[in-house]
C-alpha cells in the first residue's frame, strides 16, 4: 500500500486533526511514512493564525512541487486544514504541482480523496465545503503506531469554531461557527482512550468555554456517576462535560485549552476545587494588558476581570500554573498601552507565555484599522516583553527546586531518549532516570535543578505513588 507523509503546523487544534487523518488512512491500509522522501502522498496541515505560518507551508509546498516534478512526478501533495479552507482553489492556481485542498469541516474525507487520486479516477480535488455535523468526525486516534509513551496523554476535540470575532483573529473564518459534540460522544470517546491506556486527557477547542451554549442538544444536569462535592453554582455546559469525564475510572488528569477569559465563570473556577483530575493549570489567552486595546480587539472583558479570574484561580490552588498568549503591535498599540501588557505581566508572573508579533490576517477588522506599527517597534517590543516573561518563568522555576512535585510519566525526554520525561499538574516538564515500567504511572520526584524551561528529578528519591 502507498505511504503517507503528514507535516502539521500550527496549533494543538491541528495536531489533533492531523493524527485523526494519519489514523483514518492507516485504517484503509495505508502506512506513514518516516519522511517526505519516501512517501508516496504528502500532506500538510496547515495554520493561518499569522503569516509566517501560512509561509512556511507555501515555502515547503513549492520545494517539495520542485523536488518532485522530475523526480517522481506521481507523488500526491495535497494541503489541508485552516489555509486550505481561507485559499481554496487559489493554491493550486499558484502551484499547479498540487492535488488536492481539504477544508477544515472535510478532515474525514481525506482518505477517500487519496484513494481517487492515486487511482486516477480524479485529476484536482478542492473540497472547502461546510458539512453539517462535522465537529464530530474527529474520533480516530494512532495510538499504537506512534512512539512508546504517547498513549499516555491524548487529545479529544470536544467542539469546534468560534464566534468571538475577536478582531485580529481569523479563526471564525477558517474554522467556522461554534458548533459541539454532545457530552455523551465525547465520553465515549475518552473511555475508549483510557482503555487503551491513555491516563491524561485534554480536551480542545478554540474557545471552550463555549462549549455546548450554542447547540440544540440539551446537557443533562446530572452527568456525574461519581460521588463529587455539589458545586455552590450553575454548571455551564462546558464544567458538566468536566463532570462527566471526570467520572470515567483509570482516568487521571484533565486539561483543556483554550478558554476565553469572557466566559470563564465561578463554576469552573470552582470546578478546580471540586474536581481532583482536573489539575491546576490554566491556559488563559489575555492578549493585551490595556483596556483600550482589549476593547479595540473585541476580546469582551477587562484588565480588571482577567486579574479577578486569576486572583480566584490562585485562592483555589496557589500552585496554579498559569500561561497566556499576548499579542504586541496590534494597530494603534502606544506605548502607554504596551506598558499596560508589561505591568501586567510582571502582576500575573505567569508561568509562560506565548509571545505574538500582530500579524494582519485577510477579511479581519484590524488589518484594516490605522496605524498599523512598523516592524521594527512590534520587533523590539516583542524583545522586550519577552525578557520579562522569561525572567518571571525562570524565577518560577527556580523556586521548584528542592521540592517534591507529582508528574505523569509519558515517555522517553524528547531532549535525551535516554531519560524519561513527565509532567507536573501545573504542566511543568520533568526530565529524570527511569525505567519504562514507570511509563503510564503518577509518581513524586524530588526537583533537584530547574533550566530556564525544564526541570530535572532525583530517581533516588522516587516515590512510587502507585
Ligand atoms: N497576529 C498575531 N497573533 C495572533 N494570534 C491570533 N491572531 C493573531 C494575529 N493576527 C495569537 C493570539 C492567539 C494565538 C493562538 O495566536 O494570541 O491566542
Amino acid at each position: 500500500m502507498p505511504s503517507v507523509f503528514l507535516k502539521t503546523y500550527g496549533c494543538q487544534m491541528n495536531e489533533r486533526d492531523s493524527e485523526a487523518v494519519a489514523a483514518q488512512l492507516v485504517a484503509k491500509g495505508y502506512s506513514l511514512a518516516p519522511s517526505e522522501a519516501v512517501a508516496d502522498v504528502v500532506l500538510l496541515n496547515t495554520c493561518s493564525v499569522r503569516d509566517n505560518a501560512e509561509q512556511k507551508a507555501i515555502d515547503k509546498m513549492t520545494n517539495l512541487a520542485g523536488q518532485f516534478r522530475k523526480q517522481r512526478p506521481g507523488v500526491v501533495l495535497g494541503y489541508l486544514g485552516c489555509m486550505a479552507q481561507s485559499r481554496g482553489k487559489e493554491l493550486i492556481d499558484q502551484l499547479p504541482d498540487v492535488d488536492l485542498v481539504v477544508g477544515t469541516q472535510k478532515f474525514h474525507r481525506v482518505a477517500d480523496y487519496v484513494d481517487d487520486l492515486l487511482a486516477g479516477r480524479r485529476d484536482k480535488i478542492v473540497d472547502t465545503e461546510e458539512e453539517r455535523g462535522s465537529e464530530a468526525t474527529i474520533k480516530e486516534h494512532l495510538l499504537n503506531g506512534a512512539a512508546k509513551g504517547k498513549a499516555v496523554s491524548a487529545f479529544v476535540s470536544i467542539m469546534q469554531g468560534c464566534n468571538q470575532y475577536c478582531t485580529f483573529c481569523i479563526v471564525p473564518y477558517t474554522r467556522g461557527q461554534e458548533r459541539s459534540r454532545t457530552i455523551p460522544d465525547i465520553v465515549a470517546e475518552c473511555r475508549e482512550l483510557v482503555a487503551r491506556g491513555v491516563k491524561e486527557i485534554t480536551l480542545l477547542g478554540q474557545i471552550v468555554t463555549s462549549y455546548g451554549r450554542r447547540d440544540k442538544w440539551q446537557v443533562t444536569g446530572d452527568t456525574s456517576a461519581a460521588p463529587l462535592p455539589p458545586a455552590t453554582c450553575p454548571l455551564s455546559p462546558f464544567v458538566q462535560l468536566i463532570e462527566a469525564v471526570h467520572a470515567i475510572e483509570g482516568l487521571e488528569r484533565i486539561r483543556f485549552t483554550s478558554p476565553h477569559p469572557k466566559g470563564y465563570g465561578d463554576d469552573l473556577v470552582e470546578a478546580y476545587a471540586r474536581l481532583p483530575k482536573l489539575v491546576e493549570s490554566a491556559h488563559l489567552p489575555v492578549q493585551s494588558g490595556s483596556d483600550r486595546l482589549l476593547k479595540l480587539m473585541h476580546r469582551g472583558y477587562t484588565r480588571a476581570r482577567f486579574l479577578d479570574i486569576i486572583r480566584r484561580l490562585r485562592a483555589v490552588h496557589p500552585e496554579m500554573g498559569i500561561t497566556t498568549d499576548i499579542i504586541v503591535g496590534f494597530p494603534g498599540e502606544t506605548e502607554a498601552d504596551f506598558a499596560e501588557t508589561l505591568s501586567l505581566a510582571r502582576e500575573v508572573e505567569f508561568d509562560n507565555a506565548f509571545v505574538f508579533k500582530y500579524s494582519p490576517r485577510r477579511d479581519t477588522p484590524a488589518a484594516a484599522m490605522p496605524d498599523q506599527l512598523p516592524e521594527e517597534v512590534i520587533e523590539a517590543r516583542h524583545a522586550q516583553l519577552l525578557a520579562v516573561i522569561n525572567e518571571i518563568a525562570e524565577r518560577k522555576n527556580k523556586a521548584c527546586e528542592g521540592r517534591v512535585l507529582q508528574i505523569l510519566v509519558e515517555g522517553p525526554s524528547r531532549k535525551n531518549p535516554a531519560r524519561l520525561e513527565g509532567r507536573t499538574r501545573a504542566n511543568k516538564i520533568v526530565i529524570f532516570e527511569g525505567s519504562e515500567r514507570h511509563i503510564g504511572q503518577v509518581m513524586d520526584v524530588r526537583i533537584v535543578r530547574a533550566a530556564p524551561f525544564t526541570l530535572y528529578g532525583d530517581p533516588a528519591i522516587m516515590n512510587l505513588t502507585e
